[in-house]
């Protein structure tokens, strides 16, 4: 079969966002990813409602079987991401003549020919989550994705025992203020960077071998327990796997519950890793078209969001676990 995709290894960045263009003929496979989804979830299932699948191996097999010009993007960017990306971007997927339901599907297809989708949270088994500017009232479970403010660097999912590897954001709707460009940071620069000096160097073995507290909200708790009796868990900020557990926010939100663990070391490691993240001299900082697609590598690289006004900015989410880790984890 001819190839559908094009890219270039050595066309990856020092910002480790690879950039990967593609012919849209995949997308008459939009009829192939329905049938594969209604087999498995039922005919009227609405993509917005898909939840993980219960035997991902056997629903990859069958998207890979019915789409194989999309298993063929999914290969591409497998591919890249061996080589060292620690992001993918499509800047133009070929979804725009599609229907939502249908991208929303379509987009799901292709977490699921790359690993294992999870759900939003708990209480909410669906797989695609919305990212756009809900009212103040009505946001729940996350403050970056229903705010139109500024997310500063973070990885995703910190909370639970091993954060998903990879999760993706696709554009319904780009940002028409000029705002919500994507941020970018690859961890590992990062780290490369700390330990040319010796502060560097004391910061990441602090964080290394300091575990420290992050609360669990109670839907996550119900879910994967937690190591300490009040809720808490104590987790390192750099380890293997994720490379970087990094929600500022809630790190200093539990330093505050758990004043004890905020020795001056401490301190000043969370204060070097923050002032290195502020330096963007590495980092990839553009926007997400409309009908663009991003992956991210959640386990090495640092992502975040410039702020914006235009409330008709809409992104979906999936987050999705790398075939061959666990699907389910817990604390303790
Ligand atoms: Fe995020």
């Amino acid at each position: 079969m001819e190839s559908a995709v094009s890219s270039s290894v050595a066309e990856i960045p020092a910002s480790g966002m690879a950039e990967l263009h593609i012919e849209s003929r995949w997308t008459i496979e939009s009829d192939a990813v329905d049938q594969v989804l209604a087999e498995e979830y039922g005919a009227d299932v609405a993509g917005a409602d898909l939840t993980p699948p219960k035997d991902p191996a056997g629903l990859r097999a069958k998207l890979r079987a019915g789409a194989p010009q999309l298993a063929a993007v999914t290969d591409e960017m497998r591919r890249l991401f061996n080589a060292g990306a620690c992001g993918v971007m499509i800047p133009s997927l070929g979804l725009v003549h599609l229907s939502q339901d249908r991208r929303r599907k379509s987009v799901f297809a292709l977490s699921a020919l790359l690993g294992n989708p999870t759900e939003t949270e708990p209480d909410n088994h669906r797989v695609v989550w919305d990212v756009t500017p809900a009212p103040q009232e009505e946001r729940q479970f996350s403050k970056f994705s229903q705010a139109p403010d500024e997310a500063v660097y973070h990885t995703d999912s910190t909370i639970v025992p091993i954060p998903e590897r990879f999760f993706l954001l696709y554009a319904m709707t780009q940002a028409s203020c000029g705002g919500g460009l994507s941020t970018l940071r690859d961890g590992r620069h990062v780290i490369e960077v700390l330990e040319q000096s010796e502060e560097g160097r004391r910061a990441v073995k602090t964080l290394r071998e300091t575990p420290l507290p992050i609360r669990i909200p109670k839907a996550f708790r119900r879910k994967y327990g937690s190591t300490a009796s009040d809720g808490y868990s104590y987790v390192p900020v750099f380890a293997e796997k994720p490379m970087w557990r990094w929600r500022k926010d809630k790190i200093e939100q539990g330093l505050v519950k758990h004043p004890e663990s905020e020795t001056p070391e401490v301190r000043f490691a969370l204060d070097t890793v923050a002032a290195q993240l502020a330096d963007t001299s590495n980092e990839m900082r553009q926007p997400l078209p409309t009908d663009g697609i991003v992956i991210i590598d959640n386990h090495v690289a640092f992502h975040g969001r410039t702020a914006f006004t235009d409330t008709n900015r809409h992104l979906l989410r999936i987050r999705f676990h790398d075939i061959d880790e666990s699907y389910e984890q817990s604390w303790v």
